[in-house]
């Protein structure tokens, strides 16, 4: 073989082309699976969609260079007070550098970074320009979202969804029914915690339409793992339009299965604890149910809203969810196909 050869053998090989991958990058692969899905997607500190998120991970990419710079800069002192000789090592064995390494650097570091932290701070809590106020309420374990309307228009409650027009701010009022609970969606802003008898508020906004997952990020009881939101962001005028849907009453049964199940809503004990707008049902203390059809998800984010999992959800929360404010609901079957199919037709 000539040495051209071996060259271009060598070159295929470590470029991963037709031959087995090198021991390196077998190696690297099983990192690299586990770490890069955590860079994109719709939950996702590194993946920012709106301005806020976006100063914060170019604040936490300057953060991570420095601690990088300054974590080889001592490992290389290590390494020098290890291997080199006696004398040389001596060197660093001077006051002046302790005291330049140990006190001034820190001092001159934090401070810049002080610095930043307070520019950042103060850009991303600017009061807005006509910002959409929304008012989210923690509960355990799910989110009450409603849209403030001015004097001509009543407000619009709904839950675990948050829909907002791109590129408008969303001036978020947070506040808790309960125990302290957090509201982060990190691909849009920073998180910020909902503290009884206080109201805190938060401005968001997202720069392209898409769907982001946010989670409650302070422990709030059993269930605070499974209280997720969605934030749904739209074009202005399909914002207006869907807005408009959610200020309408619910929508009339269209036949005699939605009609039962309806009858079974009342009868069963579900008013009292939901709303559904255009009905008798007011209840306050679970999810505004007028809408529920539309929304992606079911309790908080844990069920994808079908018909099979509202049924689910009916006659088994306490499984799903246990611990959560609603009991099971055990019927037979053909009256929960109808209540399902009814909750279902509440687009
Ligand atoms: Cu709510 Cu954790």
């Amino acid at each position: 073989m000539t040495g051209s050869n071996r060259r271009h053998l060598r070159r295929n090989y470590s470029a991963g082309g037709n031959g087995a991958r090198p021991f390196k990058a077998r190696l690297a692969l099983p990192f690299a699976v586990t770490a890069l899905p955590g860079c994109t997607g719709i939950q996702s500190v590194l993946d920012p969609r709106g301005p806020a998120a976006s100063t914060i991970a170019d604040l936490s990419w300057a953060m991570f260079a420095g601690a990088g710079l300054i974590f080889l800069l001592v490992m290389g002192l290590l390494a020098y007070s290890l291997l080199a000789g006696g004398s040389r090592r001596e060197g660093l064995n001077v006051n002046r550098f302790i005291f330049s390494g140990g006190v001034v650097l820190p001092i001159v570091t934090l401070s810049i970074l002080l610095f930043f932290v307070f520019q950042i701070a103060g850009k991303i809590t600017k009061e807005p320009e006509d910002p959409l106020i929304v008012e989210i309420t923690g509960h355990q374990w799910w989110w009450e979202i409603r849209y403030i309307g001015d004097e001509s228009q009543q407000d619009v409650t709904t839950a675990n969804e948050l829909h907002l027009p791109v590129g408008r701010p969303v001036k978020l009022r947070l506040r808790t029914e309960d125990v302290i609970h957090s509201f982060w969606i990190p691909s849009l802003a920073g998180k910020r915690d909902m503290v009884p008898g206080m109201d805190n508020t938060l401005v968001l906004e997202a720069d392209t339409t898409g769907l982001f997952r946010g989670i409650c990020n302070e422990f709030c009881g059993a269930q605070h793992a499974l209280m997720r939101i969605f934030a749904v962001s739209m074009p202005a005028a399909a914002f207006e339009e869907w807005l408009a849907t959610q200020r309408r009453p619910a929508q009339e049964p269209a036949d005699d299965l939605l009609q039962r199940g309806r009858t079974v809503f009342n009868e069963t004990g579900c008013i009292a604890c939901h709303t559904i707008r255009g009905t008798a049902a007011r209840g306050v203390t679970g999810p505004d149910l007028t809408h529920v059809g539309s929304r992606r998800t079911l309790a908080a984010g844990v069920l994808r809203n079908t018909r099979a999992n509202l049924a689910a959800w009916i006659v088994s929360s306490q499984h799903i969810k246990p611990g959560n404010k609603m009991p099971d609901y055990p019927m037979e079957g053909e009256r929960l196909l109808a209540l399902a199919a009814y909750l279902e037709s509440l687009k």
